[in-house]
């Protein structure tokens, strides 16, 4: 043993204290070993432990990582499929990513895991799988009619290394370490038969509660307004009787990368960031509601100042984004990216709009409609990338995903 072996750093100094000032207090008080008594100096069992082992289910009829609460890590992958694309490379495909996204989701690493001790950190991971139009053209299936690039908005600037492809792989866990691994293991399985388009990566807050819910890079709340996709809007989430039947409990995505500018935003003040989007920056509560309302209080559209101005903006956020009907609604679980800056620039970052829905055609394109055409959020920010995935209904026990597909 060397001298560096016995030295004790200030953490472990302070556990070692702490342990002898419990014995000895033990002691003083007259206890014997083996009696019952109040552990005061002991944490208990590491929360973080639990949390590291906690898994989400894969098997079922629907995919996980959609209607379950979102993880704080993400990572979304984009692939093509090398060469033509029929049912037997699909099959192939498929059958490859099940068997690696059923173990991993359980914790243990898929067969060619080299080190399988990070797999057995799920942390609530999450792989959710989507297709192109090339992949269901390619093995004959019909294709619904949203399953194309959304229509160009005037805000668009749009660069092509973000646009859609044939694969799309979400990887969502409560570890950095987890999606790094699985992300890894999933392309490393995958190699031979696709190429790697690109990758985007995003984070929420990890203290996330109902204290401290997410906040975007803008500092504000984000992700309130939702439908009861547990409930009365299931619907809106998952494809029913009127799509392709392979699609039945799936869904589809639209991702949109939005950059956000910090630097312009950073020269607002905080009344004019809260007009632009119709909320209070500390709680996320409507700027019409009352003094200690939370961010669910419900916006006042109609309330009006003293002069007859709408107090929420003409061209606030939460006014021009406001569903106009029932099914203009959809399931927001975004991220947020940072990624470096380019050179001379001090930011890159922005928002990973990740929206779940039936039907982008008609939930999602008037609402993003609307907001192309008057959204004082757009002088802040760009839409960037753009891409539409269908995502397959999950694999039941004994399935593939895309089962319904191949049939
Ligand atoms: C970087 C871009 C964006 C930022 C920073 C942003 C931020 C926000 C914030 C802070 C809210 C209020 C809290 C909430 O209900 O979540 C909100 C609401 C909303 N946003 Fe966005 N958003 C962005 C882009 C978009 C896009 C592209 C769409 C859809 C096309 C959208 C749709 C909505 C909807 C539907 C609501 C709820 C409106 C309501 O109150 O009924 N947002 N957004």
């Amino acid at each position: 043993m060397t001298a560096s072996d016995l030295t004790v750093g200030p953490a472990r100094r302070g556990v070692l204290a702490s342990a002898v000032g419990a014995a000895g207090a033990a002691a003083l008080a007259g206890w014997t070993a083996g009696a019952p008594h109040p552990a005061a100096n002991d944490p208990g069992p590491d929360p973080r432990l639990a949390a590291a082992g906690a898994t989400r289910p894969f098997r079922g009829a629907r995919q996980a990582g959609i209607a379950d609460s979102p993880q704080t890590y993400a990572a979304f992958v984009a692939l093509d499929l090398a060469g033509a694309v029929d049912a037997t490379v699909v099959r192939r495909l498929l059958t490859v990513l099940t068997d690696d996204i059923d173990r991993l989701m359980a914790g243990r690493g898929p067969l060619t895991d080299q080190e399988p001790e990070l797999a057995g950190v799920p942390a609530a991971l999450t792989l959710t799988v989507g297709i192109g139009p090339r992949v269901v053209a390619g093995v004959g299936a019909p294709a619904p009619a949203w399953l194309a690039p959304l229509p160009p908005f005037t805000v668009d600037r749009l660069e092509e290394r973000w646009s859609g492809t044939d694969l799309l792989l979400q990887v969502c866990a409560n570890s950095p370490t987890t999606v790094a691994h699985a992300q890894r293991r999933l392309l490393t399985g995958l190699a031979p038969l696709t190429t790697l388009r690109w990758v985007q990566r995003g984070f929420r807050e990890p203290h996330e509660g109902p204290g401290l819910p997410m906040r975007n890079l803008f500092g504000q709340v984000d992700g309130t307004v939702q439908p009861d996709v547990h409930g009365l809007d299931e619907a809106l989430l998952w494809c029913g009787g009127d799509q392709p039947a392979w699609l039945r409990e799936g869904s589809a995505l639209v991702l949109r990368r939005i950059r956000m500018n910090l630097d312009t935003w950073d020269q607002v003040d905080r009344l004019s960031r809260e007009n632009a989007i119709g909320r209070r920056l500390d709680t996320g509560a409507p700027v019409t509601a009352p003094p200690g309302a939370d961010a669910l209080a419900p916006p006042d559209l109609d309330a009006q100042d003293s002069l007859g101005f709408h107090i929420i903006d003409d061209g606030a956020h939460l006014r021009r984004a406001h569903a106009q009907a029932p099914h203009e609604r959809f399931l927001r679980r975004p991220y947020s990216y940072d990624d470096p800056p380019a050179p001379g620039e001090l930011s890159d970052s922005g928002l990973l709009f990740a929206a779940f829905m039936a039907d982008p055609v008609r939930q999602f394109v008037p609402v993003q409609q609307r907001l192309a055409e008057k959204d004082l959020l757009n002088i802040w920010t760009t839409p960037v990338g753009s891409a539409v995935f269908a995502i397959l209904p999950g694999a039941r026990e004994g399935e593939i995903l895309g089962e319904a597909l191949l049939a």
